[in-house]
C-alpha cells in the first residue's frame, strides 16, 4: 500500500476557479508532492503503480526544484469519461508543443501526431510504443508532466483523433502512426482499458527537464549503484559448467581485459523453462567453492533466473496457493503482491544463493509475448491471490519482482545493480538496467535517450556481430551506457576473438584476433575510466533526479533542431555522444548553441549548427561542453573494494564550472545515511582547488594526480 498517496493534500478547487474558463468536468486537484499535482476522475481502480510504490517521494529535493508559478498546462482542462470498453480521459494540447516519453520504446522517439499503444511485449521492434517498459508518462516541450497511474494497457492518441469507443476495438489493427494535416486541433486522448477511472498526476516544470526530475523524485530518485556496477559485464555461455566460467573468466585478468561483473545464464540450474531454482550439481558440484573463487578473482555474480516455478522446485508447493491460475511453462506464476510468495520466493534465495555471496540478479521472462504464435505468459484474464488480474499483472510483474528480489541485498545493507526485462512506471529507484532479445543498433540508441524520459536505465548489449566494424560500433555504444554489458549467452568465446557464432562455439578464431581485442580492452578501459565521473551523474540522479543519459530535448528544449534528434545524447552533465553504426565513415552531429570540444582532439568547435564528423570503426564521436572539468581516472581492470581512482582533471573551457565527486565505500547503503563526502573540484586564476566535505571517513576513494587543459 502507498502510505505517501495523500500527504500534502491541498485541495485547490478555489485556485482553479480563479483561473477561469469554466470546464465540462470540473475534477478536483490536488498538490501531493510540492509541484505535483493529482486529478481524479471517475472512479480510479486500487491496484495501480503508486499503490505499490515502495519509496516515498523526496520530498526535500522536490522542494528544492525550481518553483513553477506559471504551471503550462491547465489542470481545469483535464477531463474523464467512462465509455463501455475503457475509461477515455482528454488533456489539453497547444500548438508547436512536442511530446516524450512512455517508457522504453526503441522504434519512437517524438510522439506528437502518434497513436502510442502501451502495453508490455518481448518483442519492441515495432511501432506500436509497445516495449519491455511501458510507462504511461510523457513530457512536454512547454515544461509539464503527465502520469495516468494505471496497470491497464492504455493508448494515447498524442495530437491525432481518436476513435469513438466504438472504434476503440478496431484502432488496434490500424497502423500507429496517424498523421493529421492539423494535428494542433487535436487534443492528447488516452483510453485506459477496461478501468471506470483513473488519478491524472501532472508535473510542475519549469521545464521539461525539471518535469522529468519531478517524476523521478515523487518516485524516490534514481537509484546509486555499487562502483563495480559501473565497469564491464560478461555474460557466459549458457551451458557453461563453473570449471568452464572459471577459465574464461581467467583469460580475462591474463588478457587485461577489464572486467567487473561476470553474469551466469540459465545453466545454473537443474530445470530452467521454467525454473527450478536449484544448482546442477553436474555442471557446478560447488556452488560455494565457484562464488568464493570468483570474488577472489575480483568478479562480482550475478545470476539469470525468471520466476516461473517448475514443479521439481522446493518451493512449489508452498507457493502454489499464492500464484496466479495460469501456469507458465509448466510452471507457477507466483503473485509478489501478496506477501506470502515474496516470503516463500525470498527464504529459498536467500539458501541457494545470498547467503553463498550472489552480487545480483537478472530478471528474465518477466515481460509478455502478445502475438507471437509461440505466445507465453499468462493470459491477460488470468486471476492472481492479491486480486490483480492478468492485464494488471502483465504491467506490473516486473516491477513486484524487482522490488522483492531487492531484499536480500538491502537486508545486508548491501547495494546491486541488477537486470530485468520488464519495468513500468515509478521505476525510477530499482536499481536494474532492462535489456532485450532485439538486437537492431540504431533501436538500442533510441532506447538510451528514450529511457532518459521515464525514469528508466537502459542495456544496449553485445552479442554477435555482423562484421568486426559493427563488433566496435556496438561497443562503442554500450560503453556509454548505464549497464556496460556483453552478453554471449550462446558463445563460447568473447566475440573478440570470433565474431562468427558457429565458428565461435568452435573454437575457430579469427586470424586478427589480437588486434581486435586490443582495440575492445583499449574501448573498455575508456568506459572504465569515466566511472568517477558516471558515479557523480548517478549521485545527482538520486539526489535531483536529473536523469544520467538525456535525448538533447531535454537539454534544450527551446532548440527546435533537437526535437527529432533520436541518434546523439547526453552523457553526465557535459559530455555528447554520437554513435556511429556499422557501414558508416560518417555522421552530421548538431552542436547546440555554445562552443564544444571534441573529447578525443579537444578541438575546439563552434556550436549552433550541424557538423559533419568522420570517425574510423574504432573511434566514437563524442563533445564536451565548454566549461566543464572532466575527471577521468587512471583504467582499473575491475573496481575492488578498497579501490583508489587516480584522477586527472580535464578542463575545457576558459571559466569551467566545478564538479563534484562522490566519495564513499562504493558497496554499502550507508552513503544515504551520510557517510558520503562530497569532493568539489574548481578551477580558478590558473589554478585547481580540491574542497572535501562529508562523513565519510573510510580510505580515500579518489586521489587527484594531475590537471591539465591538453
Ligand atoms: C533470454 C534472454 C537472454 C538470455 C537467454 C538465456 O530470454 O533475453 O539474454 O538470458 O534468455 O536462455
Amino acid at each position: 500500500m502507498n502510505r505517501y498517496r495523500g500527504s500534502f493534500l491541498l485541495l485547490c478547487g478555489l485556485m482553479l476557479m480563479m483561473r477561469g474558463s469554466a470546464a465540462a468536468e470540473e475534477a478536483a486537484a490536488s498538490e501531493v508532492s510540492p509541484g505535483v499535482w493529482r486529478i481524479c476522475l471517475g472512479q480510479p481502480e486500487k491496484l495501480t503503480p503508486t499503490h505499490f510504490q515502495t519509496q516515498p517521494p523526496g520530498v526535500e529535493s522536490l522542494k528544492a526544484l525550481p518553483p513553477d508559478r506559471d504551471l503550462p498546462i491547465d489542470l481545469h482542462r483535464i477531463s474523464g469519461k467512462e465509455s463501455c470498453h475503457s475509461f477515455t480521459i482528454t488533456l489539453p494540447l497547444e500548438s508547436g508543443e512536442q511530446l516524450y516519453g512512455f517508457g522504453l520504446s526503441p522504434e519512437l522517439f517524438a510522439m506528437r501526431g502518434r497513436r502510442v499503444n502501451l502495453r508490455p511485449t518481448d518483442n519492441p521492434e515495432n511501432d506500436r510504443g509497445e516495449s519491455h517498459a511501458p510507462v504511461p508518462f510523457y513530457v512536454s516541450t512547454r515544461g509539464y508532466g503527465v502520469f495516468v497511474d494505471t496497470a491497464r494497457y492504455t493508448q494515447f492518441f498524442c495530437g491525432v483523433p481518436a476513435p469513438t469507443n466504438a472504434d476503440a476495438a478496431l484502432a488496434e489493427s490500424k497502423p500507429a502512426q496517424v498523421k493529421s494535416a492539423d494535428n494542433s486541433l487535436h487534443p492528447v486522448t488516452v483510453l485506459v482499458d477496461a478501468a471506470k477511472g483513473a488519478d491524472v498526476y501532472v508535473f510542475a516544470g519549469p521545464s521539461m527537464a525539471d518535469a522529468v526530475r519531478r517524476y523521478n523524485l515523487f518516485a524516490g530518485g534514481g537509484p546509486v549503484p555499487p562502483l563495480w556496477g559501473l565497469g564491464m559485464w560478461y555474460r557466459g555461455k549458457g551451458d557453461l559448467s563453473a570449471q568452464e566460467s572459471e577459465r574464461l573468466a581467467q583469460s580475462f585478468r591474463d588478457e587485461h581485459v577489464p572486467c567487473d561483473v561476470w553474469g551466469i545464464e540459465p545453466g545454473w540450474q537443474t530445470k530452467t523453462y521454467s525454473s527450478s531454482f536449484v544448482w546442477a550439481t553436474n555442471h557446478f558440484p560447488d556452488p560455494d567453492g565457484f562464488i568464493r573463487k570468483m570474488h577472489q578473482m575480483g568478479f562480482r555474480l550475478n545470476f539469470w533466473e525468471h520466476a516461473f516455478t517448475h514443479p521439481s522446485s522446493p518451493m512449489f508447493a508452498d507457493l502454489q496457493p499464492w500464484s496466479g491460475d495460469h501456469r507458465v511453462w509448466g510452471g507457477l506464476a507466483p503473485d509478489f503482491a501478496t506477501p506470502d510468495a515474496r516470503r516463500i520466493f525470498l527464504a529459498h534465495h536467500e539458501g541457494v544463493l545470498f547467503s553463498k555471496g550472489a552480487d545480483g540478479l537478472k530478471l528474465d521472462e518477466c515481460d509478455h509475448q502478445p502475438y507471437d504464435p509461440k505466445r507465453w505468459s499468462f493470459p491477460d484474464g488470468a486471476k492472481f491471490p492479491s486480486g490483480l488480474d492478468g492485464e494488471q499483472m502483465h504491467s506490473l510483474f516486473g516491477m513486484l519482482y524487482q522490488q522483492t528480489m531487492l531484499k536480500p541485498l538491502t537486508r545486508r545493507g548491501l547495494r546491486t545493480w541488477g537486470l530485468v526485462r520488464n519495468s513500468q512506471a515509478l521505476a525510477t529507484t530499482l536499481p536494474y538496467g532492462v535489456y532485450s532479445d532485439s538486437y537492431d543498433h540504431r533501436g538500442y540508441v533510441r532506447g538510451l535517450l528514450n529511457e532518459g524520459f521515464s525514469g528508466l536505465l537502459w542495456v544496449p548489449e553485445l552479442r554477435d556481430c555482423a562484421s568486426v566494424e559493427d563488433l566496435y560500433r556496438r561497443v562503442e555504444t554500450l560503453i556509454f551506457s548505464p549497464v556496460a554489458q556483453v552478453n554471449c549467452w550462446y558463445l563460447k568465446n568473447p566475440p573478440w576473438l570470433q565474431i562468427d557464432k558457429a565458428k565461435n562455439n568452435a573454437g575457430d578464431f579469427m586470424p586478427d584476433h589480437k588486434e581486435v581485442t586490443a582495440v575492445i580492452r583499449r574501448l573498455f578501459n575508456l568506459r572504465m575510466s569515466l566511472i568517477p565521473y558516471l558515479y557523480a551523474a548517478f549521485n545527482e540522479y538520486h539526489l535531483t533526479g536529473s536523469p544520467p543519459v538525456r535525448a538533447l530535448v531535454l537539454d534544450w528544449p527551446d532548440d527546435p533542431q533537437t526535437y527529432r534528434l533520436d541518434d546523439q545524447f547526453m552523457f553526465g552533465p557535459s559530455l555528447m555522444v554520437a554513435p556511429m553504426f556499422a557501414g558508416q565513415t560518417r555522421r552530421s552531429v548538431y552542436l547546440p548553441a555554445g562552443d564544444w570540444y571534441d573529447f578525443r582532439t579537444r578541438e575546439k568547435l563552434a556550436g549552433g549548427r550541424k557538423i559533419d564528423m568522420a570517425a574510423a570503426s574504432d573511434q566514437i564521436p563524442v563533445f564536451v561542453k565548454a566549461d566543464s572539468l572532466v575527471p577521468l581516472a587512471k583504467p582499473m581492470e575491475y573496481v575492488g573494494n578498497d579501490a583508489c581512482f587516480e584522477i586527472t582533471v580535464h578542463m575545457y573551457g576558459d571559466h569551467p564550472a566545478p564538479f563534484t565527486l562522490f566519495e564513499d565505500d562504493g558497496v554499502t547503503l550507508d552513503f544515504a545515511r551520510g557517510q558520503q563526502n562530497r569532493v568539489e573540484l574548481s578551477w580558478r586564476d590558473g589554478k585547481g582547488s580540491v574542497t572535501q566535505a562529508g562523513g565519510y571517513h573510510g580510505p580515500a576513494r579518489y586521489h587527484i594526480v594531475d590537471w591539465t587543459d591538453r
